[in-house]
């Protein structure tokens, strides 16, 4: 990539780097694969909320799939309409839902019914009528580490099965709110198609039920979750969006004039973004584990520390010198005072020396996002192909 094809003149690490090349394939190759049956897709923003990443995202006509206030206003800043806003999160507050009634969202996307009854409140005093989903947890085990996994019965997401219909029963007196959604979201980077199925299938039978009880159901919203290839992201820059569509599609019966939404995260940005870090130091535990030391730590990429996750990692330098034939076993940890602060276990790696530049790949979503001051540490910048 253009920016570190001098390794010596790369800017000063550790930086983010986005190919918005490789993301406008991504989002070329989504729409194509949804337009197909239909279905709406919403980019989530908790996934990364860049300038030039939510510029082409909007631009392209994608909706915006929010979880506070402050992403509905940066998707509003950012050219999202706000007629393609929704507004999920188990934990709103009555500021965050005064500001998203004012702007006049899609949907709120709801976890509770204290929660509903709260925005039924606010849009009385606002004298507004709000559009609400249901946001039902359908009780699918999402094959995903189990931070991230949202769809299990015990999850703090989602109204339950057993609450459905209490809810159902009190909200119908509402006046302020017009319930017109049902919304899922299972959990993330799930890369099992077979989950996706299980869930369309039990939509299925929700969708029924409500419409049994003479609730219009208008729009399905399928959450999101598509997992992407950590492993080898060369081999598939570009995650199987047709097979995930076309699972829902096989599977998922929406009614004649219900619409289908999506909210993909991961999927559309981890592949186009990179984490740009030089080693620091080399040494040797007491019981002989090799590390390398680099210049970026958990508070720029918390996605190992937090969830064990492993992201490819290559030294650029010891390709461009022609020195990546000498494997090592090595354990890759940044200078964060926590034994969590670690990248890579044992894992075989080119020798590598102090200076060495290295990217860690797969790293466009829940990674600069994630990000922290821990250390006191300053924001790393971010570098655009374009
Ligand atoms: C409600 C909701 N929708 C969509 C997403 C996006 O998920 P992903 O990035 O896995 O597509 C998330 C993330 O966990 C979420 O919580």
């Amino acid at each position: 990539m253009a920016i570190y094809n001098k390794v010596a003149d790369a800017p000063k690490t550790p930086f983010y780097y986005y190919d918005l090349g490789s993301l406008q394939s991504t989002l070329n190759c989504c729409l194509e694969e949804a337009v197909k049956y239909n279905y709406q897709v919403h980019y989530a923003l908790k996934a990364n909320v860049e300038k030039p990443i939510l510029a082409k995202i909007s631009a392209c006509g994608m909706g915006a799939d929010c979880v506070s206030g402050w992403e509905v206003q940066a998707a509003i800043d950012n050219g999202f309409h706000t007629s393609k806003i929704v507004f999920a999160g188990v934990g709103k507050s009555d500021d965050e839902i005064e500001f998203a009634i004012k702007n006049k969202i899609f949907c709120f996307n709801c976890e509770s019914l204290e929660e509903i009854e709260v925005i039924n409140n606010s849009a009385k005093k606002m004298g507004s009528v709000v559009t609400i989903a249901l946001r039902i947890n359908p009780s699918v085990e999402p094959d995903t580490h189990k931070y991230i996994a949202t769809g299990q019965s015990e999850s703090k997401f989602g109204i339950s099965y057993p609450e459905i219909k209490q809810t159902l029963d009190k909200i119908t007196e509402l006046k302020n709110i017009e319930i017109k959604g049902l919304h899922f979201h299972i959990g993330s980077g799930i890369v099992n198609l077979a989950n996706f199925k299980e869930l369309a299938l039990k939509v299925n039978d929700i969708n029924d039920w409500f419409l049994s009880r003479g609730v219009e159901i208008e729009h399905l919203n399928m959450g999101g979750g598509l997992g992407i290839n950590y492993n080898d992201p060369d081999s598939e820059p570009i995650v199987d969006f047709k097979g995930y569509f076309s699972t829902f599609a096989q599977n998922l019966k929406p009614k004649a004039n219900q619409s289908v939404h999506f909210e993909l995260g991961r999927s559309i940005v981890a592949q186009c973004g990179e984490l740009l870090t030089r080693v620091l130091f080399s040494k040797t535990t007491a019981s002989g584990e090799k590390f390398l030391i680099v210049d970026a730590g958990m508070t720029e990429l918390i996605r190992p520390a937090l969830y064990s996750a492993k992201h490819k990692i290559e030294n650029i330098s010891a390709k461009v010198d022609n020195r990546d034939n000498n494997i090592e076993r090595y354990y890759i940890g940044g200078p964060i005072c926590e034994s969590s602060d670690i990248f890579a276990y044992d894992i075989e790696f080119p020798l590598s020396k102090r200076g060495d530049l290295l990217a860690i790949r797969s790293t466009g979503a829940y990674g600069s996002i994630m990000s922290s001051h821990y250390n006191l540490r300053p924001t790393a910048p971010a570098y655009f192909s374009e």
